[in-house]
């Protein structure tokens, strides 16, 4: 079976990228992109699309209007596709069964249900989401109970590696494309379908093709094995504060080992995103439900290392400004969660933030691409700090680092963006423009802290400590 026209139900972080590209690379088939969302879908026709990745303007631009389309007719895009990528939210339940743990499923839900409804000829659908193990039976179920006579649907798993920041990169160029099928004939026939849609740019040795549950299961898998390579680096930069070690060194020198590999050993000032706590407290409930709780236990150390990680950053810097940081500025470069995206899901930086709120600091935030609106958006979130004024009258928003940095007591670097490295930032003219003493806080890593000590600042870095190296 040829695949001539494609659907996305959801146009966000993951859905708009990865479709994008599949027009890039497949001229010969149609890719409808829906979504609810009106804005996000003016958003996606206009010139300023809703999110900031490097390459996908250029990927949209050049298909857009001839096999890529954007709308909000939700019922026409899953009419007139073959095959259906189901790319929606599935975020961590907020209330009900499995609270605060499990998958909401809900808006995987209404769209199976709206395929259901709508299709007038067969379909292959897709899960593109990240769902937990055994979604796609009840999906299965779902398009069977409510399909008309004569409509069949088969359903594949085909999980999505993409990394912000690097999307169109890593769309562009993956290490693997995962699609797990029943292990029917019917099936085999849908995997092969969308195998032959990959195959127009990825080497088919790269497409692993599996079973429907190990497709999901593996999913989980690799967020929660890269998350917790992260937490492991972190827990060692805990000992390196405490002993003189230096983390960068200790990482550098695991890394070597080629069993090891030198990627996700960064020590941070812990994790952020969308997906690494989501899809593990996805994987601790499973495990939980599956009746195993040493497995649960076991996942769950590595979000709790991570919460444990920024705790002990904010009480390092408490501690640094003489124990306490009431009415003293504290300027925070960096809000996204990783450079190079304006994503703020979880970002390192809303917890930080709201701490230092709660010791009545001031704060100045500067971000060179999250929006002022977004920014305010997180702070007053229902269960950060609700009110609204509190945080207008403890937050000021930057257009520069250096506006930022005008009269602060210390500067912490929370995301790792190149334009706050010192090859790149007038640290002296910072340093300037700063109380003094001047106090720096490297949450990333990505200053010369002997170069800037040299300039007058008091810094501080994740897993080093001034002295480190020394008797
Ligand atoms: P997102 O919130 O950016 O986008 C989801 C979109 O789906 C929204 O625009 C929403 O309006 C739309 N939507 C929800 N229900 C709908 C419905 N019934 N009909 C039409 N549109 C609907 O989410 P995202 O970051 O793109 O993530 C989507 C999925 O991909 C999640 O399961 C996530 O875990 C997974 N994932 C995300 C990433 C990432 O880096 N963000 C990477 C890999 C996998
Ligand atoms: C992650 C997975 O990498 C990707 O494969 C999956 O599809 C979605 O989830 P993403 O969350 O977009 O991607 O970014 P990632 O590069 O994994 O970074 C996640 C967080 O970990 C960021 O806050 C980042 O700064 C942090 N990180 C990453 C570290 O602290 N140290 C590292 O060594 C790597």
């Amino acid at each position: 079976m040829s695949i001539k026209s494609i659907c996305c139900i959801g146009a966000g972080y993951v859905g708009g990228p990865t479709c994008a590209v599949i027009a890039y690379k497949c001229h010969d088939i149609k890719v409808t992109i829906v979504d609810l969302n009106q804005a996000r879908i003016d958003a996606w026709n206009s010139d300023k699309l809703p999110i900031y990745e490097p390459g996908l303007e250029e990927v949209v631009m050049a298909r857009r209007g001839k096999n890529l389309f954007f709308t909000t007719d939700v019922d026409k895009g899953i009419q007139e596709a073959d095959l259906i990528f189901v790319s929606v939210n599935t975020p961590t339940k907020k209330s009900g069964l499995g609270a605060g743990m499990a998958a909401d499923l809900a808006y995987i839900e209404a769209a199976t249900r709206r395929i259901a409804q709508v299709s007038k000829s067969s379909k292959i659908v897709v899960e593109k989401s990240t769902v937990p193990c055994r979604t796609a039976q009840s999906m299965r179920t779902i398009l069977d109970a409510n399909c008309t006579e004569n409509i069949r649907f088969d359903i594949l798993s085909n999980p999505e590696f993409l990394a912000e920041g690097t999307a169109i990169k890593d769309l562009m160029n993956p290490d693997r494309v995962l699609i797990g099928a029943l292990q029917t004939p019917e099936g085999i026939k849908a995997q092969n379908a969308l195998v032959s849609v990959y195959n127009h740019w990825v080497p088919i040795d790269r497409c692993i093709t599996t079973n429907l549950w190990s497709s999901e299961l593996s999913k989980l898998a690799a967020n929660a094995m890269l998350a917790q390579r992260i937490s492991s680096i972190n827990a060692l930069s805990a000992i390196c504060e405490a002993t003189g070690a230096d983390v960068d060194e200790v990482a550098y020198a695991c890394g070597r080992d080629s069993r090891l590999g030198s990627k996700f050993l960064k020590a941070s000032v812990g994790f952020g995103g969308s997906c690494f706590q989501k899809d593990i407290l996805n994987l601790v409930y499973l495990s939980t439900q599956l009746n195993l709780p040493e497995v649960a236990a076991y996942w769950k150390q590595v979000v709790d290392m991570n919460e444990y990680q920024k705790k002990r950053f904010v009480q390092r810097i408490i501690s640094t400004l003489f124990n306490t940081i009431t009415n003293k500025k504290i300027a925070v470069l960096g809000f996204a969660f990783k450079k190079d995206t304006g994503d703020t899901r979880e970002s390192a930086a809303i917890t930080l933030i709201k701490d230092f709120i709660q010791e009545h600091a001031r704060v100045a935030i500067y971000d060179p691409k999250v929006e002022h609106e977004q920014i305010m958006m997180d702070l007053t979130e229902p269960g950060v700090l609700d009110n609204r004024k509190q945080v207008e009258q403890h937050v000021q928003i930057c257009g520069s680092a250096m506006e930022a940095a005008d009269g602060a007591d210390a500067l912490i670097i929370c995301t790792e963006w190149d334009e706050f490295k010192d090859t790149n930032l007038d640290y002296s003219q910072i340093y300037e423009k700063m109380h003094k003493p001047a106090f720096l806080f490297d949450g990333r890593l990505i200053l010369d802290a002997p170069k800037l000590r040299g300039m007058g600042f008091k810094v501080q870095v994740i897993g080093k400590t001034e002295l480190a190296g020394t008797a």
